[in-house]
Protein backbone atom coordinates (compact mmCIF):
# COMPACT_ATOMS: atom_id res chain seq x y z
CA UNK A 1 0.00 0.00 0.00
CA UNK A 2 2.21 2.37 0.62
CA UNK A 3 4.89 1.36 -2.08
CA UNK A 4 1.90 2.48 -4.16
CA UNK A 5 1.38 5.73 -2.28
CA UNK A 6 5.04 6.36 -2.49
CA UNK A 7 4.44 6.18 -6.57
CA UNK A 8 1.28 8.03 -6.93
CA UNK A 9 3.03 10.93 -4.89
CA UNK A 10 6.00 10.73 -7.22
CA UNK A 11 4.16 11.11 -10.41
CA UNK A 12 1.23 13.73 -9.07
CA UNK A 13 4.20 15.85 -7.25
CA UNK A 14 6.18 16.43 -10.97
CA UNK A 15 2.63 16.82 -12.45
CA UNK A 16 1.57 19.46 -10.10
CA UNK A 17 5.16 21.21 -10.40
CA UNK A 18 4.93 21.57 -13.92
CA UNK A 19 1.13 23.18 -13.39
CA UNK A 20 0.65 27.16 -13.75
CA UNK A 21 -2.06 28.93 -13.11
CA UNK A 22 -3.48 29.95 -16.33
CA UNK A 23 -3.67 33.70 -16.72
CA UNK A 24 -7.49 34.72 -16.64
CA UNK A 25 -8.72 35.42 -19.97
CA UNK A 26 -11.21 38.11 -19.04
CA UNK A 27 -14.34 38.32 -20.28
CA UNK A 28 -16.85 40.96 -18.14
CA UNK A 29 -19.10 39.62 -15.76
CA UNK A 30 -22.51 39.43 -17.40
CA UNK A 31 -24.40 40.24 -14.01
CA UNK A 32 -23.51 41.84 -10.25
CA UNK A 33 -23.96 39.08 -7.64
CA UNK A 34 -24.31 39.60 -3.88
CA UNK A 35 -25.05 36.08 -2.12
CA UNK A 36 -24.97 36.70 1.83
CA UNK A 37 -26.91 35.23 5.13
CA UNK A 38 -30.30 37.09 5.00
CA UNK A 39 -32.07 38.41 1.98
CA UNK A 40 -32.70 42.44 3.23
CA UNK A 41 -28.49 42.18 3.16
CA UNK A 42 -28.39 40.96 -0.10
CA UNK A 43 -30.68 43.78 -1.03
CA UNK A 44 -28.80 46.39 0.36
CA UNK A 45 -25.83 45.52 -1.77
CA UNK A 46 -28.11 45.73 -4.67
CA UNK A 47 -29.59 49.18 -3.92
CA UNK A 48 -26.34 50.54 -3.50
CA UNK A 49 -24.58 48.35 -6.67
CA UNK A 50 -27.79 50.21 -8.51
CA UNK A 51 -26.91 53.60 -7.09
CA UNK A 52 -23.71 53.24 -9.20
CA UNK A 53 -21.71 51.91 -6.33
CA UNK A 54 -19.17 49.07 -6.84
CA UNK A 55 -18.46 45.76 -4.92
CA UNK A 56 -16.83 47.66 -2.61
CA UNK A 57 -19.53 50.32 -1.84
CA UNK A 58 -22.12 46.84 -1.56
CA UNK A 59 -19.84 44.86 0.18
CA UNK A 60 -20.69 48.19 3.37
CA UNK A 61 -24.45 47.74 2.46
CA UNK A 62 -24.49 43.91 3.35
CA UNK A 63 -21.84 44.08 6.02
CA UNK A 64 -24.05 47.12 7.86
CA UNK A 65 -27.26 45.16 7.13
CA UNK A 66 -25.99 42.15 8.08
CA UNK A 67 -24.99 44.11 11.71
CA UNK A 68 -29.29 44.64 11.67
CA UNK A 69 -30.93 41.98 10.57
CA UNK A 70 -28.53 39.25 11.81
CA UNK A 71 -27.68 40.55 15.35
CA UNK A 72 -26.59 37.55 16.50
CA UNK A 73 -24.16 36.69 14.00
CA UNK A 74 -22.03 39.86 13.44
CA UNK A 75 -22.20 43.62 13.73
CA UNK A 76 -20.58 47.16 14.06
CA UNK A 77 -19.25 45.57 17.96
CA UNK A 78 -17.38 42.94 16.40
CA UNK A 79 -14.72 42.41 13.88
CA UNK A 80 -14.01 41.27 10.36
CA UNK A 81 -11.88 40.00 7.40
CA UNK A 82 -12.29 41.76 3.80
CA UNK A 83 -10.92 39.93 0.80
CA UNK A 84 -10.81 42.58 -1.95
CA UNK A 85 -9.93 41.67 -5.18
CA UNK A 86 -10.05 44.33 -7.74
CA UNK A 87 -10.60 44.13 -11.54
CA UNK A 88 -8.02 43.73 -13.78
CA UNK A 89 -4.51 41.98 -12.21
CA UNK A 90 -4.42 43.28 -9.25
CA UNK A 91 -3.18 41.82 -6.18
CA UNK A 92 -5.77 40.99 -3.64
CA UNK A 93 -5.65 42.79 -0.27
CA UNK A 94 -6.76 41.54 3.28
CA UNK A 95 -8.54 44.41 5.31
CA UNK A 96 -7.99 42.88 8.41
CA UNK A 97 -10.71 44.44 11.18
CA UNK A 98 -10.12 41.76 13.63
CA UNK A 99 -11.11 43.36 17.23
CA UNK A 100 -7.87 43.85 19.26
CA UNK A 101 -7.24 43.40 23.06
CA UNK A 102 -8.06 46.12 24.57
CA UNK A 103 -4.80 48.03 26.28
CA UNK A 104 -5.58 46.85 29.84
CA UNK A 105 -5.86 43.24 28.91
CA UNK A 106 -3.38 41.09 30.15
CA UNK A 107 -2.25 37.31 29.95
CA UNK A 108 -3.92 35.88 32.89
CA UNK A 109 -7.02 38.03 32.88
CA UNK A 110 -9.37 34.79 32.79
CA UNK A 111 -7.41 32.66 35.19
CA UNK A 112 -8.61 32.52 38.73
CA UNK A 113 -5.70 33.10 41.99
CA UNK A 114 -5.27 29.74 41.16
CA UNK A 115 -4.17 30.10 37.60
CA UNK A 116 -7.52 28.18 36.40
CA UNK A 117 -10.04 29.75 33.52
CA UNK A 118 -12.55 31.78 34.98
CA UNK A 119 -15.81 29.79 33.88
CA UNK A 120 -17.49 31.91 30.73
CA UNK A 121 -15.22 34.91 31.98
CA UNK A 122 -14.28 35.45 28.09
CA UNK A 123 -17.62 34.70 27.04
CA UNK A 124 -19.78 36.77 29.44
CA UNK A 125 -20.12 40.72 29.76
CA UNK A 126 -18.08 43.41 28.86
CA UNK A 127 -14.64 41.99 29.45
CA UNK A 128 -15.11 39.09 26.69
CA UNK A 129 -15.20 41.70 24.48
CA UNK A 130 -12.50 43.13 22.39
CA UNK A 131 -12.28 46.42 20.38
CA UNK A 132 -14.70 46.24 17.52
CA UNK A 133 -12.97 46.52 13.75
CA UNK A 134 -16.19 46.66 11.70
CA UNK A 135 -16.86 50.40 11.75
CA UNK A 136 -13.22 51.20 11.04
CA UNK A 137 -13.83 49.22 8.14
CA UNK A 138 -17.00 50.50 6.56
CA UNK A 139 -14.93 53.89 6.48
CA UNK A 140 -11.84 52.34 5.64
CA UNK A 141 -13.64 50.45 2.41
CA UNK A 142 -15.53 54.05 1.41
CA UNK A 143 -12.65 56.10 1.50
CA UNK A 144 -10.25 53.66 -0.43
CA UNK A 145 -12.27 51.80 -2.28
CA UNK A 146 -15.62 52.64 -2.77
CA UNK A 147 -17.46 55.40 -5.43
CA UNK A 148 -20.20 56.56 -3.24
CA UNK A 149 -20.01 58.05 0.21
CA UNK A 150 -19.86 56.18 2.67
CA UNK A 151 -23.78 57.87 3.97
CA UNK A 152 -25.35 56.60 0.52
CA UNK A 153 -24.05 52.95 1.55
CA UNK A 154 -24.82 52.48 4.99
CA UNK A 155 -28.04 54.05 4.15
CA UNK A 156 -30.10 50.40 3.82
CA UNK A 157 -28.92 49.56 6.98
CA UNK A 158 -29.84 52.55 8.48
CA UNK A 159 -33.29 52.33 7.40
CA UNK A 160 -33.51 48.32 8.36
CA UNK A 161 -32.73 49.45 11.97
CA UNK A 162 -34.97 52.28 12.24
CA UNK A 163 -38.01 51.11 9.84
CA UNK A 164 -37.59 47.48 11.72
CA UNK A 165 -37.58 44.01 9.96
CA UNK A 166 -39.71 41.58 10.07
CA UNK A 167 -38.39 38.77 12.92
CA UNK A 168 -38.17 35.31 11.56
CA UNK A 169 -37.85 31.96 13.43
CA UNK A 170 -33.87 31.92 13.52
CA UNK A 171 -33.46 35.32 15.37
CA UNK A 172 -36.21 34.63 17.53
CA UNK A 173 -35.03 31.08 18.43
CA UNK A 174 -31.59 32.67 19.17
CA UNK A 175 -32.66 35.74 21.24
CA UNK A 176 -34.62 33.16 23.44
CA UNK A 177 -31.85 31.02 24.44
CA UNK A 178 -29.45 34.03 24.71
CA UNK A 179 -31.46 36.19 26.71
CA UNK A 180 -30.98 35.21 29.98
CA UNK A 181 -26.85 35.94 29.36
CA UNK A 182 -28.02 39.79 28.02
CA UNK A 183 -27.13 42.67 30.17
CA UNK A 184 -30.58 44.94 30.20
CA UNK A 185 -29.86 47.11 27.42
CA UNK A 186 -29.10 44.16 25.27
CA UNK A 187 -32.73 42.59 26.45
CA UNK A 188 -34.72 45.98 25.44
CA UNK A 189 -33.34 46.18 21.83
CA UNK A 190 -34.21 42.13 21.29
CA UNK A 191 -37.13 42.02 23.05
CA UNK A 192 -39.44 45.05 22.86
CA UNK A 193 -41.74 45.62 26.11
CA UNK A 194 -40.22 42.56 27.74
CA UNK A 195 -41.66 39.99 25.18
CA UNK A 196 -40.00 37.62 22.75
CA UNK A 197 -41.35 39.17 19.27
CA UNK A 198 -43.70 37.27 17.46
CA UNK A 199 -42.51 36.10 14.06
CA UNK A 200 -43.20 38.61 11.39
CA UNK A 201 -43.35 41.32 14.10
CA UNK A 202 -41.23 44.34 12.57
CA UNK A 203 -37.88 44.28 15.08
CA UNK A 204 -36.98 48.03 15.72
CA UNK A 205 -33.21 49.26 17.10
CA UNK A 206 -33.19 52.91 16.63
CA UNK A 207 -30.33 53.24 18.85
CA UNK A 208 -28.29 51.33 16.19
CA UNK A 209 -29.81 53.20 13.71
CA UNK A 210 -28.46 56.15 15.05
CA UNK A 211 -25.09 54.94 16.02
CA UNK A 212 -25.16 53.79 12.16
CA UNK A 213 -26.48 57.34 11.39
CA UNK A 214 -23.12 59.11 13.11
CA UNK A 215 -20.96 56.77 11.39
CA UNK A 216 -22.37 57.98 8.06
CA UNK A 217 -22.52 61.75 9.16
CA UNK A 218 -18.73 61.56 10.71
CA UNK A 219 -16.47 58.40 9.49
CA UNK A 220 -15.21 56.15 11.81
CA UNK A 221 -14.89 59.34 14.79
CA UNK A 222 -18.61 58.66 14.61
CA UNK A 223 -18.15 55.26 16.19
CA UNK A 224 -14.48 55.65 17.55
CA UNK A 225 -14.81 59.12 18.98
CA UNK A 226 -17.41 61.78 20.38
CA UNK A 227 -20.80 60.72 21.74
CA UNK A 228 -21.05 56.91 20.82
CA UNK A 229 -17.47 56.24 22.11
CA UNK A 230 -17.95 57.94 25.43
CA UNK A 231 -21.28 55.83 25.71
CA UNK A 232 -19.55 52.86 24.42
CA UNK A 233 -16.58 52.82 26.72
CA UNK A 234 -18.76 54.40 29.84
CA UNK A 235 -21.21 51.14 29.47
CA UNK A 236 -17.96 48.27 29.47
CA UNK A 237 -16.70 50.13 32.35
CA UNK A 238 -19.64 50.09 34.03
CA UNK A 239 -20.33 46.44 33.00
CA UNK A 240 -16.70 45.38 34.83
CA UNK A 241 -14.89 45.51 31.21
CA UNK A 242 -11.70 47.43 30.57
CA UNK A 243 -11.91 49.45 27.64
CA UNK A 244 -10.69 53.02 27.29
CA UNK A 245 -11.33 55.87 25.40
CA UNK A 246 -7.72 55.50 23.63
CA UNK A 247 -8.46 51.60 22.71
CA UNK A 248 -11.23 53.27 20.85
CA UNK A 249 -9.48 56.30 19.37
CA UNK A 250 -6.37 54.24 18.05
CA UNK A 251 -8.19 51.52 16.51
CA UNK A 252 -6.87 51.02 12.92
CA UNK A 253 -7.50 48.95 10.49
CA UNK A 254 -4.83 47.28 8.84
CA UNK A 255 -4.47 45.94 4.91
CA UNK A 256 -2.11 42.62 4.39
CA UNK A 257 -1.05 40.58 1.96
CA UNK A 258 -3.70 37.76 1.42
CA UNK A 259 -2.04 34.30 1.37
CA UNK A 260 -2.06 32.50 -1.93
CA UNK A 261 -0.91 29.06 -2.76
CA UNK A 262 -1.38 26.62 -5.87
CA UNK A 263 -3.65 23.45 -6.22
CA UNK A 264 -3.76 21.63 -9.61
CA UNK A 265 -4.24 24.68 -11.80
CA UNK A 266 -5.86 26.62 -9.25
CA UNK A 267 -5.05 29.72 -7.50
CA UNK A 268 -5.82 29.79 -3.71
CA UNK A 269 -5.99 33.13 -2.27
CA UNK A 270 -7.33 33.37 1.27
CA UNK A 271 -7.29 34.93 4.96
CA UNK A 272 -3.81 36.00 6.41
CA UNK A 273 -2.95 36.16 10.17
CA UNK A 274 -4.68 36.63 12.05
CA UNK A 275 -6.59 34.45 10.79
CA UNK A 276 -5.20 30.66 10.87
CA UNK A 277 -7.74 30.13 7.91
CA UNK A 278 -5.77 30.79 5.06
CA UNK A 279 -2.38 29.11 5.84
CA UNK A 280 -4.38 26.28 7.04
CA UNK A 281 -6.56 26.08 3.74
CA UNK A 282 -3.10 26.14 1.51
CA UNK A 283 -1.30 23.45 3.83
CA UNK A 284 -4.30 20.92 3.42
CA UNK A 285 -4.32 21.00 -0.47
CA UNK A 286 -0.63 21.32 -0.63
CA UNK A 287 -0.49 17.89 1.42
CA UNK A 288 -3.26 16.11 -0.63
CA UNK A 289 -1.40 17.38 -3.92
CA UNK A 290 1.01 14.53 -3.29
CA UNK A 291 -1.78 11.92 -3.61
CA UNK A 292 -4.02 10.67 -6.54
CA UNK A 293 -7.69 11.92 -4.52
CA UNK A 294 -9.15 11.05 -8.09
CA UNK A 295 -8.46 7.08 -7.65
CA UNK A 296 -9.80 6.98 -4.02
CA UNK A 297 -13.11 5.49 -3.13
CA UNK A 298 -15.52 6.88 -0.12
CA UNK A 299 -13.96 5.55 2.80
CA UNK A 300 -10.07 6.36 1.49
CA UNK A 301 -10.98 10.14 0.11
CA UNK A 302 -12.87 11.36 3.88
CA UNK A 303 -9.93 9.32 5.54
CA UNK A 304 -7.30 11.19 3.43
CA UNK A 305 -8.78 14.47 4.20
CA UNK A 306 -9.29 14.07 7.61
CA UNK A 307 -5.38 13.34 8.25
CA UNK A 308 -4.60 16.72 6.02
CA UNK A 309 -7.18 18.44 8.37
CA UNK A 310 -5.54 17.12 11.42
CA UNK A 311 -1.76 17.89 10.67
CA UNK A 312 -2.74 21.41 9.72
CA UNK A 313 -5.15 22.04 12.89
CA UNK A 314 -2.08 20.77 14.90
CA UNK A 315 0.09 23.39 13.10
CA UNK A 316 -2.58 25.91 13.82
CA UNK A 317 -2.64 25.16 17.61
CA UNK A 318 1.16 25.34 17.79
CA UNK A 319 2.54 28.33 15.20
CA UNK A 320 -0.73 30.71 14.59
CA UNK A 321 -1.46 34.36 15.99
CA UNK A 322 -1.07 37.84 15.27
CA UNK A 323 2.17 38.51 13.00
CA UNK A 324 2.29 41.97 14.74
CA UNK A 325 3.60 40.11 18.02
CA UNK A 326 4.52 36.91 17.23
CA UNK A 327 6.72 35.32 14.35
CA UNK A 328 4.46 32.97 12.28
CA UNK A 329 6.22 31.21 9.59
CA UNK A 330 3.53 31.69 6.56
CA UNK A 331 6.13 30.98 4.39
CA UNK A 332 7.23 27.60 5.53
CA UNK A 333 3.97 26.32 6.56
CA UNK A 334 2.19 27.42 3.05
CA UNK A 335 5.47 25.73 1.44
CA UNK A 336 4.76 23.04 -1.03
CA UNK A 337 8.09 21.06 0.56
CA UNK A 338 6.68 21.17 4.04
CA UNK A 339 3.31 19.82 3.04
CA UNK A 340 5.50 16.99 1.17
CA UNK A 341 7.17 16.44 4.88
CA UNK A 342 3.80 16.26 6.83
CA UNK A 343 1.88 13.91 4.37
CA UNK A 344 5.02 11.31 4.09
CA UNK A 345 3.94 11.03 7.86
CA UNK A 346 0.13 9.99 6.57
CA UNK A 347 -0.71 6.07 5.89
CA UNK A 348 -3.42 5.49 3.70
CA UNK A 349 -4.56 2.19 5.39
CA UNK A 350 -5.07 3.38 9.05
CA UNK A 351 -5.62 6.58 10.99
CA UNK A 352 -2.61 8.54 12.80
CA UNK A 353 -3.94 9.29 16.43
CA UNK A 354 -3.42 13.28 17.01
CA UNK A 355 -1.51 11.92 20.41
CA UNK A 356 0.89 10.20 18.24
CA UNK A 357 1.58 14.20 16.53
CA UNK A 358 3.79 16.20 19.55
CA UNK A 359 1.15 17.99 21.25
CA UNK A 360 -1.29 17.38 24.12
CA UNK A 361 -4.73 16.27 24.88
CA UNK A 362 -8.21 17.71 25.86
CA UNK A 363 -11.39 17.39 26.00
CA UNK A 364 -13.85 18.46 23.51
CA UNK A 365 -16.53 21.22 23.54
CA UNK A 366 -18.82 22.39 20.61
CA UNK A 367 -18.99 25.38 18.21
CA UNK A 368 -21.64 27.26 17.88
CA UNK A 369 -23.41 28.49 14.54
CA UNK A 370 -23.09 32.39 14.02
CA UNK A 371 -21.05 35.03 12.57
CA UNK A 372 -21.99 35.81 8.77
CA UNK A 373 -20.35 35.15 5.31
CA UNK A 374 -21.05 37.14 1.95
CA UNK A 375 -19.53 37.21 -1.50
CA UNK A 376 -20.34 40.20 -3.98
CA UNK A 377 -18.92 40.93 -7.46
CA UNK A 378 -19.74 43.66 -9.47
CA UNK A 379 -20.53 43.71 -13.20
CA UNK A 380 -16.61 45.36 -14.00
CA UNK A 381 -15.06 42.66 -11.92
CA UNK A 382 -14.48 43.87 -8.77
CA UNK A 383 -14.61 41.28 -6.01
CA UNK A 384 -15.39 41.04 -1.94
CA UNK A 385 -15.36 37.85 -0.12
CA UNK A 386 -15.87 38.68 3.68
CA UNK A 387 -16.16 37.29 6.74
CA UNK A 388 -17.40 39.00 9.93
CA UNK A 389 -18.03 37.91 13.57
CA UNK A 390 -19.20 38.77 17.08
CA UNK A 391 -18.58 35.06 18.10
CA UNK A 392 -21.01 33.35 19.83
CA UNK A 393 -24.71 34.09 19.73
CA UNK A 394 -25.12 37.62 20.36
CA UNK A 395 -21.52 37.79 21.26
CA UNK A 396 -21.12 38.85 24.62
CA UNK A 397 -24.72 39.34 25.38
CA UNK A 398 -23.37 42.86 26.93
CA UNK A 399 -24.77 46.13 24.42
CA UNK A 400 -23.54 49.75 26.46
CA UNK A 401 -26.91 51.66 26.68
CA UNK A 402 -28.02 53.64 24.26
CA UNK A 403 -25.66 52.79 21.79
CA UNK A 404 -27.79 49.59 20.06
CA UNK A 405 -24.50 47.88 19.44
CA UNK A 406 -24.22 44.53 20.84
CA UNK A 407 -20.28 43.96 21.72
CA UNK A 408 -18.35 40.81 20.51
CA UNK A 409 -16.98 37.75 22.94
CA UNK A 410 -14.00 37.61 20.66
CA UNK A 411 -11.28 37.37 23.60
CA UNK A 412 -12.52 33.98 23.89
CA UNK A 413 -10.42 33.56 20.52
CA UNK A 414 -7.40 34.22 21.98
CA UNK A 415 -5.73 31.16 24.14
CA UNK A 416 -6.96 31.85 27.76
CA UNK A 417 -4.20 29.61 28.64
CA UNK A 418 -1.77 27.25 27.12
CA UNK A 419 -3.27 24.39 26.25
CA UNK A 420 -6.53 24.89 27.32
CA UNK A 421 -9.42 24.57 24.82
CA UNK A 422 -11.76 27.88 23.98
CA UNK A 423 -15.42 27.40 22.96
CA UNK A 424 -14.30 25.63 19.90
CA UNK A 425 -12.49 23.21 21.41
CA UNK A 426 -9.50 24.61 19.68
CA UNK A 427 -6.17 24.92 21.64
CA UNK A 428 -3.22 27.31 21.65
CA UNK A 429 0.30 28.26 22.89
CA UNK A 430 2.05 30.89 23.52
CA UNK A 431 1.76 32.69 19.53
CA UNK A 432 -1.79 32.92 20.62
CA UNK A 433 -1.50 34.49 24.04
CA UNK A 434 -3.15 37.61 25.11
CA UNK A 435 -1.62 41.01 25.03
CA UNK A 436 -2.38 44.28 25.27
CA UNK A 437 -3.44 45.71 21.95
CA UNK A 438 -3.14 42.00 19.95
CA UNK A 439 -5.63 40.59 17.49
CA UNK A 440 -6.96 37.11 18.78
CA UNK A 441 -6.35 34.35 16.03
CA UNK A 442 -9.47 33.91 14.13
CA UNK A 443 -10.64 30.75 11.75
CA UNK A 444 -12.52 33.09 9.51
CA UNK A 445 -11.30 32.01 5.98
CA UNK A 446 -12.89 34.43 3.37
CA UNK A 447 -11.29 32.74 -0.19
CA UNK A 448 -11.31 34.10 -3.86
CA UNK A 449 -10.10 30.68 -6.10
CA UNK A 450 -8.94 31.75 -9.55
CA UNK A 451 -8.06 28.96 -12.87
CA UNK A 452 -8.85 28.36 -16.12
CA UNK A 453 -12.80 28.40 -14.96
CA UNK A 454 -12.34 31.97 -13.59
CA UNK A 455 -12.87 33.21 -10.16
CA UNK A 456 -15.04 31.69 -7.07
CA UNK A 457 -15.62 33.60 -4.15
CA UNK A 458 -16.66 31.85 -0.81
CA UNK A 459 -16.29 31.94 2.90
CA UNK A 460 -18.81 30.57 5.67
CA UNK A 461 -19.37 31.16 9.36
CA UNK A 462 -18.30 28.07 11.47
CA UNK A 463 -15.91 28.44 13.88
CA UNK A 464 -12.87 25.86 14.16
CA UNK A 465 -14.58 24.22 11.26
CA UNK A 466 -14.78 27.18 9.47
CA UNK A 467 -11.27 26.08 7.44
CA UNK A 468 -12.75 22.52 6.61
CA UNK A 469 -15.63 23.62 5.59
CA UNK A 470 -14.20 26.02 2.47
CA UNK A 471 -11.20 23.72 1.90
CA UNK A 472 -14.00 20.91 0.77
CA UNK A 473 -15.93 23.76 -1.03
CA UNK A 474 -12.87 24.60 -2.67
CA UNK A 475 -12.07 20.63 -3.40
CA UNK A 476 -15.39 20.78 -4.71
CA UNK A 477 -14.66 23.92 -7.48
CA UNK A 478 -11.14 22.73 -8.40
CA UNK A 479 -13.22 19.45 -9.46
CA UNK A 480 -15.65 20.97 -11.69
CA UNK A 481 -18.42 21.53 -9.36
CA UNK A 482 -20.79 24.50 -9.67
CA UNK A 483 -21.54 27.50 -7.19
CA UNK A 484 -24.64 25.63 -5.85
CA UNK A 485 -21.81 22.06 -5.53
CA UNK A 486 -19.93 24.05 -3.53
CA UNK A 487 -22.15 25.12 -0.52
CA UNK A 488 -24.18 21.82 -0.69
CA UNK A 489 -21.18 19.61 -0.04
CA UNK A 490 -21.91 17.35 3.10
CA UNK A 491 -19.29 18.16 5.81
CA UNK A 492 -16.76 16.36 7.66
CA UNK A 493 -14.43 17.87 9.69
CA UNK A 494 -11.15 16.75 11.91
CA UNK A 495 -9.75 19.66 13.85
CA UNK A 496 -6.70 17.18 15.48
CA UNK A 497 -7.97 17.69 18.88
CA UNK A 498 -10.87 16.08 19.95
CA UNK A 499 -9.58 13.08 17.69
CA UNK A 500 -12.61 12.23 16.25
CA UNK A 501 -14.30 13.33 12.62
CA UNK A 502 -17.55 15.50 13.37
CA UNK A 503 -19.94 14.95 10.79
CA UNK A 504 -23.16 16.75 9.73
CA UNK A 505 -26.23 14.46 9.63
CA UNK A 506 -26.05 12.09 6.11
CA UNK A 507 -22.59 13.64 5.04
CA UNK A 508 -21.18 9.92 5.59
CA UNK A 509 -23.16 6.73 4.72
CA UNK A 510 -23.13 3.68 7.06
CA UNK A 511 -20.53 1.74 5.19
CA UNK A 512 -18.28 5.08 4.86
CA UNK A 513 -18.55 5.09 8.64
CA UNK A 514 -18.21 1.31 9.12
CA UNK A 515 -14.88 1.72 6.83
CA UNK A 516 -13.50 4.45 8.59
CA UNK A 517 -13.79 2.83 12.10
CA UNK A 518 -12.30 -0.01 10.39
CA UNK A 519 -9.23 2.67 9.47
CA UNK A 520 -9.20 3.66 13.30
CA UNK A 521 -11.28 6.56 13.15
CA UNK A 522 -14.41 7.91 15.30
CA UNK A 523 -16.58 9.54 13.21
CA UNK A 524 -19.06 11.63 15.55
CA UNK A 525 -22.41 13.01 13.88
CA UNK A 526 -23.06 16.74 15.34
CA UNK A 527 -26.29 17.16 14.38
CA UNK A 528 -28.42 18.42 11.40
CA UNK A 529 -26.25 20.58 9.20
CA UNK A 530 -23.40 23.50 10.48
CA UNK A 531 -22.48 26.60 8.31
CA UNK A 532 -23.76 29.15 6.23
CA UNK A 533 -21.82 29.38 3.49
CA UNK A 534 -22.61 31.77 0.47
CA UNK A 535 -20.65 31.68 -3.32
CA UNK A 536 -20.63 33.72 -6.53
CA UNK A 537 -18.66 32.58 -8.97
CA UNK A 538 -17.18 34.23 -12.76
CA UNK A 539 -16.75 32.05 -15.71
CA UNK A 540 -13.70 34.71 -16.87
CA UNK A 541 -14.13 32.80 -20.58
CA UNK A 542 -17.88 33.09 -21.39
CA UNK A 543 -18.61 36.28 -18.24
CA UNK A 544 -21.04 33.99 -17.22
CA UNK A 545 -21.92 34.78 -13.27
CA UNK A 546 -23.35 32.50 -11.16
CA UNK A 547 -24.25 32.27 -7.03
CA UNK A 548 -25.13 30.39 -4.70
CA UNK A 549 -26.42 30.30 -0.98
CA UNK A 550 -26.39 27.44 1.86
CA UNK A 551 -29.16 25.59 2.03
CA UNK A 552 -29.01 24.86 5.21
CA UNK A 553 -29.67 29.03 6.16
CA UNK A 554 -31.78 31.04 5.13
CA UNK A 555 -29.40 33.58 2.84
CA UNK A 556 -30.40 34.13 -1.34
CA UNK A 557 -28.50 35.24 -3.91
CA UNK A 558 -29.29 38.57 -5.82
CA UNK A 559 -28.23 39.74 -9.00
CA UNK A 560 -28.57 43.20 -10.86
CA UNK A 561 -27.11 43.87 -14.16
CA UNK A 562 -25.41 47.49 -12.90
O1 LIG B 1 -12.88 34.31 14.29
C1 LIG B 1 -13.23 33.16 14.57
O2 LIG B 1 -12.60 32.19 14.23
C2 LIG B 1 -14.51 32.94 15.34
N1 LIG B 1 -14.77 34.07 16.18
C3 LIG B 1 -15.62 32.67 14.38
C4 LIG B 1 -16.87 32.36 15.11
C5 LIG B 1 -17.86 31.64 14.33
O3 LIG B 1 -17.72 31.32 13.19
C6 LIG B 1 -19.08 31.33 15.09
N2 LIG B 1 -19.93 30.49 14.38
N3 LIG B 1 -19.96 29.35 14.43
Amino acid sequence: MSALRDRLRGIVVVASALTTVTALAQHAPDRAAVASAHPLASEAGIEVLAAGGNAFDAAIAVSASLSVVEPFGSGIGGGALFLLQPAGDGQAVMVDAREKAPGAAHRDMYLDAAGEPIPRASRDGALAAGIPGLPAALAHLAERYGELPLERSLAPAIRQARDGFPAYAGLLRRIESRSRGMNAAARKAFMPGGALPVEGQLLRQQDLAATLQALADQGRSGFYGGRVAERLVAGVRAGGGIWSTEDLADYAVIERPAVTGQYRGAEIVSAAPPSSGGVALIDMLNMLDGFNVAGLDRVGRVHLLTEVMRRAYRDRAVYLGDTDFVDVPIARLTHPYYASGQSATIRLDRATPSDALPGVSLPPTGPGDQTSHFSVLDSRGNAVAATQSINFSFGSGFMPADTGVILNNEMDDFSIKPGVPNGYGLIGAEANAIAPHKRMLSSMTPTILKSARGIALLGTPGGSRIITMVFLASLAWIEGGDAAAMVAVPRFHHQYLPDVIEYERGALDAATLAGLERLGHSPREVGRGYGDMHVVTWDTETGAVDAASDPRGIGEVRYTTR
